[in-house]
Protein backbone atom coordinates (compact mmCIF):
# COMPACT_ATOMS: atom_id res chain seq x y z
CA UNK A 1 0.00 0.00 0.00
CA UNK A 2 1.11 3.43 -1.08
CA UNK A 3 -1.03 5.70 0.96
CA UNK A 4 -0.96 4.60 4.89
CA UNK A 5 -2.55 6.26 7.87
CA UNK A 6 -0.99 5.77 11.48
CA UNK A 7 -3.30 6.65 14.31
CA UNK A 8 -1.36 8.33 17.05
CA UNK A 9 -4.68 9.66 19.56
CA UNK A 10 -7.96 9.28 19.64
CA UNK A 11 -10.08 12.06 22.10
CA UNK A 12 -11.78 10.31 24.89
CA UNK A 13 -14.66 12.37 24.70
CA UNK A 14 -15.13 13.34 20.90
CA UNK A 15 -14.38 11.64 17.61
CA UNK A 16 -11.26 13.61 16.96
CA UNK A 17 -8.56 12.15 16.30
CA UNK A 18 -4.71 12.55 16.05
CA UNK A 19 -2.46 11.09 13.42
CA UNK A 20 -0.03 10.27 10.34
CA UNK A 21 -0.34 10.20 6.51
CA UNK A 22 1.79 8.25 5.05
CA UNK A 23 2.71 8.97 1.06
CA UNK A 24 5.26 8.80 -1.61
CA UNK A 25 5.62 12.61 -0.96
CA UNK A 26 6.44 12.09 2.72
CA UNK A 27 4.31 11.92 5.58
CA UNK A 28 2.29 14.46 6.35
CA UNK A 29 0.39 15.00 10.49
CA UNK A 30 -3.61 15.27 11.05
CA UNK A 31 -6.06 16.30 11.09
CA UNK A 32 -4.85 18.66 7.74
CA UNK A 33 -6.71 20.95 5.63
CA UNK A 34 -5.29 20.92 1.87
CA UNK A 35 -5.09 24.33 -0.15
CA UNK A 36 -6.94 23.95 -3.69
CA UNK A 37 -4.28 24.22 -6.59
CA UNK A 38 -7.54 23.78 -9.71
CA UNK A 39 -5.24 23.87 -12.12
CA UNK A 40 -1.61 22.97 -10.92
CA UNK A 41 -1.50 26.22 -9.01
CA UNK A 42 -2.53 27.74 -5.76
CA UNK A 43 -4.01 30.95 -6.84
CA UNK A 44 -1.60 33.77 -6.43
CA UNK A 45 0.67 31.08 -4.19
CA UNK A 46 4.20 30.37 -5.17
CA UNK A 47 5.29 26.57 -4.04
CA UNK A 48 7.59 28.07 -1.97
CA UNK A 49 5.45 29.94 -0.09
CA UNK A 50 3.24 27.19 0.52
CA UNK A 51 5.79 25.21 2.00
CA UNK A 52 6.56 27.94 4.63
CA UNK A 53 2.83 28.63 5.56
CA UNK A 54 3.44 24.98 6.21
CA UNK A 55 1.10 23.30 3.48
CA UNK A 56 1.67 19.69 3.26
CA UNK A 57 -0.77 18.32 0.55
CA UNK A 58 -2.54 20.43 -1.93
CA UNK A 59 -5.61 19.75 -4.11
CA UNK A 60 -6.09 19.46 -7.78
CA UNK A 61 -8.20 19.11 -10.39
CA UNK A 62 -8.89 16.54 -12.95
CA UNK A 63 -11.11 18.13 -14.85
CA UNK A 64 -9.91 21.10 -15.12
CA UNK A 65 -6.64 19.64 -15.91
CA UNK A 66 -8.02 17.03 -18.50
CA UNK A 67 -9.58 19.66 -20.66
CA UNK A 68 -6.54 22.15 -20.05
CA UNK A 69 -3.28 21.66 -20.65
CA UNK A 70 -4.26 17.85 -20.88
CA UNK A 71 -3.05 14.86 -18.83
CA UNK A 72 -0.61 14.03 -21.98
CA UNK A 73 1.25 17.53 -21.31
CA UNK A 74 1.59 16.91 -17.72
CA UNK A 75 2.50 13.52 -18.05
CA UNK A 76 5.59 14.69 -20.83
CA UNK A 77 6.93 16.88 -17.74
CA UNK A 78 6.84 14.22 -15.25
CA UNK A 79 3.82 14.16 -13.46
CA UNK A 80 2.08 16.90 -11.73
CA UNK A 81 4.30 17.38 -9.16
CA UNK A 82 7.70 18.37 -11.46
CA UNK A 83 5.31 20.39 -13.66
CA UNK A 84 4.44 22.45 -10.89
CA UNK A 85 7.50 22.42 -8.64
CA UNK A 86 5.90 20.88 -5.80
CA UNK A 87 7.42 18.23 -3.65
CA UNK A 88 4.90 17.90 -1.01
CA UNK A 89 1.47 15.75 -1.36
CA UNK A 90 -0.77 16.18 -4.16
CA UNK A 91 -4.29 14.79 -3.75
CA UNK A 92 -6.74 14.94 -6.95
CA UNK A 93 -10.38 14.76 -7.13
CA UNK A 94 -11.86 12.77 -9.80
CA UNK A 95 -14.16 16.03 -11.99
CA UNK A 96 -16.64 14.14 -10.76
CA UNK A 97 -18.29 17.12 -8.70
CA UNK A 98 -17.39 19.77 -11.49
CA UNK A 99 -18.55 17.24 -14.23
CA UNK A 100 -21.99 17.47 -12.16
CA UNK A 101 -21.81 21.21 -11.61
CA UNK A 102 -22.00 22.31 -15.21
CA UNK A 103 -25.70 21.71 -15.20
CA UNK A 104 -27.39 21.43 -18.83
CA UNK A 105 -23.95 20.87 -20.51
CA UNK A 106 -23.88 17.25 -19.53
CA UNK A 107 -25.21 13.94 -19.81
CA UNK A 108 -25.43 10.91 -17.35
CA UNK A 109 -25.11 7.49 -18.50
CA UNK A 110 -23.91 4.12 -16.77
CA UNK A 111 -21.06 4.22 -18.93
CA UNK A 112 -20.17 7.90 -17.58
CA UNK A 113 -20.62 11.49 -18.34
CA UNK A 114 -20.51 13.80 -21.62
CA UNK A 115 -19.92 17.28 -21.50
CA UNK A 116 -19.55 20.15 -22.97
CA UNK A 117 -15.96 21.85 -22.17
CA UNK A 118 -16.49 25.26 -20.10
CA UNK A 119 -13.50 26.51 -21.86
CA UNK A 120 -14.07 26.23 -26.07
CA UNK A 121 -17.58 23.98 -25.92
CA UNK A 122 -16.30 21.17 -27.48
CA UNK A 123 -17.53 17.38 -26.59
CA UNK A 124 -15.85 15.30 -24.06
CA UNK A 125 -16.46 12.31 -22.18
CA UNK A 126 -15.31 11.21 -18.79
CA UNK A 127 -16.02 8.13 -16.87
CA UNK A 128 -14.81 5.72 -13.94
CA UNK A 129 -11.73 4.28 -16.53
CA UNK A 130 -10.91 7.37 -18.22
CA UNK A 131 -10.98 9.14 -14.81
CA UNK A 132 -8.79 7.14 -13.35
CA UNK A 133 -6.28 6.69 -16.01
CA UNK A 134 -6.05 10.67 -16.19
CA UNK A 135 -5.45 10.88 -13.05
CA UNK A 136 -2.42 8.02 -12.96
CA UNK A 137 -1.30 10.18 -15.71
CA UNK A 138 -1.58 13.38 -13.35
CA UNK A 139 0.52 11.07 -10.76
CA UNK A 140 -0.47 12.55 -8.02
CA UNK A 141 0.15 11.12 -4.49
CA UNK A 142 -3.64 9.71 -3.77
CA UNK A 143 -6.70 9.93 -6.31
CA UNK A 144 -10.28 10.02 -6.12
CA UNK A 145 -12.92 7.64 -7.40
CA UNK A 146 -15.37 9.43 -10.19
CA UNK A 147 -18.49 9.73 -8.27
CA UNK A 148 -21.87 12.14 -8.80
CA UNK A 149 -22.23 14.56 -5.74
CA UNK A 150 -25.74 14.27 -5.16
CA UNK A 151 -27.21 18.13 -5.19
CA UNK A 152 -29.32 19.38 -2.10
CA UNK A 153 -32.15 18.45 -1.90
CA UNK A 154 -32.63 15.49 -3.83
CA UNK A 155 -35.71 13.12 -2.93
CA UNK A 156 -35.21 9.62 -1.95
CA UNK A 157 -35.89 7.94 -5.35
CA UNK A 158 -32.85 9.88 -7.13
CA UNK A 159 -30.89 9.33 -4.52
CA UNK A 160 -31.37 5.88 -4.46
CA UNK A 161 -30.38 5.50 -8.03
CA UNK A 162 -27.50 8.00 -7.92
CA UNK A 163 -25.16 6.68 -4.68
CA UNK A 164 -25.80 2.72 -6.38
CA UNK A 165 -24.26 4.04 -9.47
CA UNK A 166 -21.45 5.50 -7.86
CA UNK A 167 -21.03 2.63 -6.04
CA UNK A 168 -20.85 0.51 -9.26
CA UNK A 169 -18.36 3.41 -10.74
CA UNK A 170 -16.15 2.85 -7.78
CA UNK A 171 -15.96 -0.63 -8.30
CA UNK A 172 -14.73 -0.17 -11.68
CA UNK A 173 -12.50 2.74 -10.31
CA UNK A 174 -11.07 -0.03 -8.21
CA UNK A 175 -10.21 -2.54 -11.05
CA UNK A 176 -8.80 0.26 -13.25
CA UNK A 177 -6.49 1.76 -11.12
CA UNK A 178 -3.10 -0.16 -11.44
CA UNK A 179 -0.32 2.13 -10.62
CA UNK A 180 1.95 0.89 -7.66
CA UNK A 181 3.24 4.67 -6.75
CA UNK A 182 -0.46 6.32 -6.44
CA UNK A 183 -3.27 5.41 -4.18
CA UNK A 184 -7.08 5.83 -4.29
CA UNK A 185 -9.89 6.76 -1.81
CA UNK A 186 -13.39 5.64 -2.49
CA UNK A 187 -16.46 8.43 -2.03
CA UNK A 188 -19.20 7.76 0.19
CA UNK A 189 -22.45 9.29 -1.23
CA UNK A 190 -25.95 8.92 -0.28
CA UNK A 191 -27.18 12.47 0.01
CA UNK A 192 -28.87 13.46 3.35
CA UNK A 193 -30.31 9.73 4.31
CA UNK A 194 -28.77 7.86 6.71
CA UNK A 195 -29.49 4.45 5.56
CA UNK A 196 -27.82 5.10 2.29
CA UNK A 197 -24.76 6.26 3.50
CA UNK A 198 -24.87 3.36 5.40
CA UNK A 199 -24.90 1.50 2.25
CA UNK A 200 -22.62 3.05 0.13
CA UNK A 201 -19.71 3.45 3.54
CA UNK A 202 -20.14 -0.60 3.42
CA UNK A 203 -20.24 -1.18 -0.01
CA UNK A 204 -17.41 1.21 -0.60
CA UNK A 205 -15.48 -0.37 2.74
CA UNK A 206 -15.55 -3.78 1.05
CA UNK A 207 -13.47 -2.87 -1.76
CA UNK A 208 -10.94 -2.00 0.39
CA UNK A 209 -9.74 1.90 -0.73
CA UNK A 210 -6.96 3.40 0.55
CA UNK A 211 -8.78 5.94 2.40
CA UNK A 212 -12.37 7.24 2.67
CA UNK A 213 -13.76 10.66 1.47
CA UNK A 214 -16.95 11.55 2.71
CA UNK A 215 -18.89 13.76 -0.40
CA UNK A 216 -22.04 15.73 -0.95
CA UNK A 217 -22.06 17.35 2.26
CA UNK A 218 -21.72 21.42 2.42
CA UNK A 219 -23.81 21.29 -0.93
CA UNK A 220 -26.10 23.78 1.03
CA UNK A 221 -27.58 21.71 3.62
CA UNK A 222 -28.10 23.29 7.45
CA UNK A 223 -25.01 22.85 9.19
CA UNK A 224 -27.19 20.67 11.53
CA UNK A 225 -27.69 18.40 9.08
CA UNK A 226 -24.49 17.57 7.67
CA UNK A 227 -22.81 17.69 10.97
CA UNK A 228 -25.50 14.68 11.89
CA UNK A 229 -24.70 12.69 8.82
CA UNK A 230 -21.20 13.34 9.01
CA UNK A 231 -21.42 11.69 12.60
CA UNK A 232 -23.46 8.48 10.85
CA UNK A 233 -20.64 7.91 8.79
CA UNK A 234 -17.62 8.28 10.03
CA UNK A 235 -18.17 5.72 12.61
CA UNK A 236 -19.35 3.17 9.94
CA UNK A 237 -15.29 3.90 8.44
CA UNK A 238 -12.04 2.03 9.18
CA UNK A 239 -10.20 3.15 12.05
CA UNK A 240 -7.05 2.23 10.43
CA UNK A 241 -7.79 4.38 7.06
CA UNK A 242 -7.62 8.27 6.16
CA UNK A 243 -11.19 10.02 6.93
CA UNK A 244 -11.48 13.13 4.27
CA UNK A 245 -14.14 15.49 4.17
CA UNK A 246 -14.48 17.58 0.47
CA UNK A 247 -15.09 20.58 0.11
CA UNK A 248 -15.41 21.95 3.40
CA UNK A 249 -13.22 24.68 4.89
CA UNK A 250 -14.96 27.22 7.38
CA UNK A 251 -12.87 27.12 10.75
CA UNK A 252 -17.02 25.71 12.34
CA UNK A 253 -16.92 23.24 9.86
CA UNK A 254 -13.46 22.02 10.31
CA UNK A 255 -13.96 21.62 14.14
CA UNK A 256 -17.16 20.37 13.55
CA UNK A 257 -15.96 17.99 11.62
CA UNK A 258 -12.74 17.17 13.53
CA UNK A 259 -14.68 16.51 16.59
CA UNK A 260 -16.62 13.56 14.29
CA UNK A 261 -13.24 11.84 13.66
CA UNK A 262 -12.31 13.75 10.06
CA UNK A 263 -9.21 13.85 8.86
CA UNK A 264 -8.22 15.95 5.64
CA UNK A 265 -10.53 18.82 4.48
CA UNK A 266 -9.97 20.76 1.45
CA UNK A 267 -11.95 23.54 0.37
CA UNK A 268 -11.25 26.72 -2.33
CA UNK A 269 -13.03 29.20 0.15
CA UNK A 270 -9.62 30.59 1.88
CA UNK A 271 -8.41 31.37 -1.45
CA UNK A 272 -11.44 32.38 -3.71
CA UNK A 273 -12.84 35.13 -0.18
CA UNK A 274 -9.02 36.31 -0.43
CA UNK A 275 -9.72 37.52 -3.69
CA UNK A 276 -13.06 39.17 -2.58
CA UNK A 277 -11.56 41.44 -0.15
CA UNK A 278 -12.04 38.61 3.14
CA UNK A 279 -9.60 37.80 5.98
CA UNK A 280 -10.48 34.67 8.31
CA UNK A 281 -9.58 35.67 11.47
CA UNK A 282 -10.17 33.45 15.38
CA UNK A 283 -13.36 36.27 15.93
CA UNK A 284 -14.78 35.53 12.02
CA UNK A 285 -14.58 37.25 9.24
CA UNK A 286 -13.07 40.65 7.94
CA UNK A 287 -13.81 42.83 4.86
CA UNK A 288 -10.30 44.47 5.07
CA UNK A 289 -11.62 46.55 2.00
CA UNK A 290 -13.99 48.53 4.39
CA UNK A 291 -13.71 52.50 4.96
CA UNK A 292 -13.49 51.38 8.58
CA UNK A 293 -10.02 49.84 8.25
CA UNK A 294 -8.52 53.41 6.23
CA UNK A 295 -6.27 54.07 9.13
CA UNK A 296 -6.12 50.67 11.06
CA UNK A 297 -2.24 50.31 11.01
CA UNK A 298 -2.66 47.11 13.15
CA UNK A 299 -2.42 43.67 10.95
CA UNK A 300 -5.10 41.33 10.03
CA UNK A 301 -5.08 39.26 12.90
CA UNK A 302 -3.20 40.66 16.24
CA UNK A 303 -0.86 37.80 16.81
CA UNK A 304 -0.82 36.17 13.56
CA UNK A 305 2.16 34.89 13.00
CA UNK A 306 1.89 34.93 9.29
CA UNK A 307 4.17 36.94 6.51
CA UNK A 308 1.60 39.61 5.53
CA UNK A 309 0.56 39.55 9.48
CA UNK A 310 3.93 40.11 10.44
CA UNK A 311 4.78 42.78 7.97
CA UNK A 312 1.56 45.05 6.63
CA UNK A 313 -1.25 47.10 7.86
CA UNK A 314 -4.81 46.69 7.11
CA UNK A 315 -4.32 50.01 6.41
CA UNK A 316 -1.56 49.57 3.63
CA UNK A 317 -3.87 46.10 2.08
CA UNK A 318 -7.28 47.91 2.16
CA UNK A 319 -4.98 50.50 0.13
CA UNK A 320 -4.18 47.71 -2.55
CA UNK A 321 -7.50 46.41 -2.69
CA UNK A 322 -8.37 50.14 -3.24
CA UNK A 323 -6.18 50.41 -6.01
CA UNK A 324 -6.59 46.69 -7.22
CA UNK A 325 -2.94 45.65 -7.15
CA UNK A 326 -2.68 41.83 -7.11
CA UNK A 327 -0.19 41.96 -4.09
CA UNK A 328 -3.87 42.35 -2.14
CA UNK A 329 -4.67 39.36 -3.69
CA UNK A 330 -1.34 37.45 -2.72
CA UNK A 331 -0.96 38.75 0.72
CA UNK A 332 -5.07 38.13 2.04
CA UNK A 333 -4.86 34.55 0.22
CA UNK A 334 -1.36 34.13 2.76
CA UNK A 335 -2.94 35.10 5.41
CA UNK A 336 -6.10 33.23 5.00
CA UNK A 337 -4.30 29.56 3.94
CA UNK A 338 -1.88 30.51 7.23
CA UNK A 339 -4.94 30.89 9.42
CA UNK A 340 -6.78 27.48 8.45
CA UNK A 341 -3.51 25.56 8.69
CA UNK A 342 -2.36 27.29 11.99
CA UNK A 343 -5.84 26.12 12.88
CA UNK A 344 -5.27 22.25 12.27
CA UNK A 345 -2.16 22.38 13.89
CA UNK A 346 -3.59 24.06 17.38
CA UNK A 347 -6.55 21.45 16.61
CA UNK A 348 -3.51 18.59 16.23
CA UNK A 349 -1.72 19.57 19.58
CA UNK A 350 -4.93 20.12 21.18
CA UNK A 351 -5.91 16.51 20.31
CA UNK A 352 -2.69 15.20 21.51
CA UNK A 353 -2.49 16.81 24.76
CA UNK A 354 -5.98 15.89 25.58
CA UNK A 355 -7.67 19.01 25.82
CA UNK A 356 -9.59 18.94 22.42
CA UNK A 357 -13.19 19.25 24.11
CA UNK A 358 -12.03 22.67 25.88
CA UNK A 359 -10.05 24.08 22.48
CA UNK A 360 -13.66 23.47 20.69
CA UNK A 361 -15.64 25.05 23.76
CA UNK A 362 -13.19 28.58 23.88
CA UNK A 363 -13.24 28.46 19.55
CA UNK A 364 -16.89 28.99 19.73
CA UNK A 365 -16.42 31.14 22.68
CA UNK A 366 -14.87 33.96 19.80
CA UNK A 367 -15.86 32.97 16.93
CA UNK A 368 -18.77 34.72 15.13
CA UNK A 369 -20.40 33.63 11.57
N1 LIG B 1 -15.90 18.05 -3.64
C1 LIG B 1 -16.85 18.43 -2.76
N2 LIG B 1 -17.82 17.49 -2.67
C2 LIG B 1 -17.47 16.49 -3.51
C3 LIG B 1 -18.08 15.24 -3.88
O1 LIG B 1 -19.14 14.86 -3.39
N3 LIG B 1 -17.41 14.49 -4.81
C4 LIG B 1 -16.22 14.89 -5.37
N4 LIG B 1 -15.63 14.11 -6.26
N5 LIG B 1 -15.64 16.06 -5.04
C5 LIG B 1 -16.26 16.85 -4.13
ZN1 LIG C 1 -1.85 36.55 9.21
Amino acid sequence: MVITYELQKECPHTGARAGLLHTPHGTFKTPMFMPVGTQATVKTMSPEELKEMGAQIILSNTYHLFLRPGPELVEEAGGLHRFMNWGGGILTDSGGFQVFSLGDLRKITEEGVAFRSHIDGSKKFLSPEIATRVQEQLGADIAMAFDECIPYPADYAYADRSTARTTRWAERCRKAHTSPTQGMFGIVQGGMYKDLRTRSAKELVAMDFDGYSIGGLSVGEPHDIMYDILEHTTPLLPTNKARYLMGVGTPDCLVEGVARGVDMFDCVFPTRVARNGMAMTHNGRVTIKNATYAHDWGPIEEGCQCYACRNYSRAYIRHLYKAEEILAFRLVSYHNLYFLLHFMRQMRAAILEDRFPAFRDEFWAAYKK
